[in-house]
């Protein structure tokens, strides 16, 4: 059993720590991690789940960027602790906040992943859209929240203003 409560300040530490755990050595070296330097993470957007001990289980940020000059969010990193991976909380994680996005007037998002497992939540390829390199562009991944938000756009991912 897990709550879903928006990131603060006091829970920043602790959510590095799991995404240290989760993801590979270096991981601040992904080029998307420049796109979010200095500027700060899109707040009532990034969650933390707790269990009933107050034990971090999961966590996802978005930051704001442009897309083709226009306004999207990166949604990443989004990590489940290793303990409870394969029983939801990936998915609830990325649903509410997906949600919540819609609900605060966001058009489109954008993160770098396996599509096999963002293709749940309706993101697919954006091959007119371009991450800072190196990045896989079969990785490059959007959804529309308002539709036809990617339509028709062509050109780079930039750090927001
Ligand atoms: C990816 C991650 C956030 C998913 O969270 P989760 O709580 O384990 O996922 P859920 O329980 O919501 O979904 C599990 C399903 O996703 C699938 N899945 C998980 N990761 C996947 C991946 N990388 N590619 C394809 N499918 C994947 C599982 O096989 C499972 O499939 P099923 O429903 O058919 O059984 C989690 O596994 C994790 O933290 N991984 C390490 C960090 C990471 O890779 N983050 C994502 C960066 S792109």
């Amino acid at each position: 059993m897990f709550t879903l409560t928006p990131e603060t300040a006091d829970d920043w530490w602790e959510v590095e720590a799991l995404y240290d755990l989760c993801f590979a050595p270096g991981r601040t070296a992904l080029s998307s991690y420049r796109l979010r330097e200095d500027v700060a993470p899109v707040a009532g957007l990034c969650q933390v789940a707790r269990d009933r001990d107050g034990s971090v289980g999961g966590a996802i940020r978005y930051w704001p960027v442009q897309a083709a000059g226009v306004p999207a969010l990166l949604l990443g990193p989004v990590a489940v602790h290793p303990t409870h991976q394969g029983e939801g909380l990936g998915g609830l994680l990325i649903n509410a906040s997906l949600h919540a996005a819609r609900d605060s007037g966001w058009d489109r998002v954008l993160l770098v992943g396996d599509a096999p497992y963002y293709s749940r939540f309706g993101f697919s390829k954006l091959p007119d859209i371009c991450m800072p390199p190196p990045t896989n562009p079969d990785r490059v991944l959007g959804l529309a929240l308002t539709p036809g938000a990617w339509d028709g756009l062509t050109g780079k991912v930039t750090r927001a203003a």
